[in-house]
């Protein structure tokens, strides 16, 4: 098991001025940052990021949202990684998410959740290569 994921702070929580509580529970709850950068991803290359969603009904209102703004990506390292971070942002859909989790504190609605995490180890390292080069990684 790897013990890196991934991890997107999305535009809405970017724009609500929640990045640095956020970024501070990731780090109370022991996850170590291996990289981290605030870019903003094109249209395509938000199109290319969540090509895995391309024939659900969501993926245009999803490229859309995640180009309107930065964002915060960033690879994170703890224990069972993938799976603790899922934990600790909650459900994707923020009505339903945890009381205490990332998304019930600062998500907006099921589309603007206010974080991405990755889903599997294999997908936290395809995710994370594709914004960060091996030397950025340490
Ligand atoms: P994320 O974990 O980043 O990966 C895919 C995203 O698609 C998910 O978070 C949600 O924000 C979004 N999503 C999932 N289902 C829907 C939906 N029904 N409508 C809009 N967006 C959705």
């Amino acid at each position: 098991m790897s013990n890196r994921t991934f991890t997107m702070i999305k535009p809405d929580a970017m724009r609500n001025g929640h990045a640095g509580a956020i970024l501070d529970q990731i780090i109370k709850a022991g996850f170590r940052i291996v990289a981290l950068k605030q870019t903003k991803l094109s249209l395509d290359k938000a199109g290319e990021f969540y090509a895995v969603h391309k024939e659900r009904p969501f993926y245009g209102e999803l490229t859309q949202f995640m180009s309107s703004g930065v964002i915060i990506a960033a690879i994170l390292e703890k224990d069972n990684a993938v799976a603790d971070f899922r934990t600790l942002i909650g459900a994707t859909n923020p009505a339903q998410a945890e009381e205490g989790t990332i998304r019930k504190k600062f998500a907006t609605s099921l589309g603007e959740n206010a974080v991405h995490g990755s889903d599997s180890d294999e997908n936290a390292k395809i995710e994370g290569d594709f914004f960060f080069s091996g030397l950025e990684q340490f």
